[in-house]
């Protein structure tokens, strides 16, 4: 199993968008593991993003995220990570296909409404950016059983 970092970000909670776009991982099978609101500091923006530190887009991109509160959420399931940057579409709203959330609830480009780790790596780095030990809860799922098929022995 993977768990994976999403942020709801500024634009997503300023417009009443959290409930629908929760449900849309609940919807498909992954697991809730760690959630909260709270909002960003410049400290923390800094170091999330601190790859993208040279780019043009970053004093804009520290500023819009730290500019409101934002939901995170550490969300698991069987290649969680992959399934999640899928669920969320392309970086900008303007490309991004129908069906997923950037391409359903935003046009915008910088406003683009979701991060989700884009690998194992970051995924490991960016939780622990965000949750304290014991904020991400191994909790045993009602219902696993008809989300995955476990009779051959592996996760399917
Ligand atoms: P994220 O990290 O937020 O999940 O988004 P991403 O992987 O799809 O995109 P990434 O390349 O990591 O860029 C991080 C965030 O920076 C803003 N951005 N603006 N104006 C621009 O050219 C530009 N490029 C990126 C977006 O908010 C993007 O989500
Ligand atoms: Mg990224």
């Amino acid at each position: 199993m993977e768990t994976t970092l999403i942020i709801l970000k500024p634009d997503a909670v300023q417009r009443g968008l959290i409930g629908r776009i929760v449900s849309r991982f609940e919807d498909k099978g992954l697991q809730v593991v760690g959630m909260k609101l709270t909002q960003i500091s410049q400290q923390l923006a800094a170091t999330h993003y601190e790859a993208h530190k040279e780019r043009p887009f970053y004093p804009g991109l520290v500023k819009f995220m730290t500019s409101s509160p934002v939901v995170v959420m550490a969300i698991r399931g069987n290649g969680a990570i992959t399934i999640a940057r899928n669920m969320m579409g392309a970086t900008f709203g303007s490309k991004a296909n129908p069906g997923t959330i950037r391409g359903d609830f935003g046009v915008s480009n910088s406003f683009n409404l979701i991060h989700g780790s884009d690998s194992p790596e970051a995924a490991e780095r960016e939780l622990k950016l965000f949750f304290a030990p014991g904020e991400v809860l191994n909790w045993p799922r009602h219902g696993d059983q008809w989300i995955y098929d476990v009779s051959g022995g592996k996760i399917e």
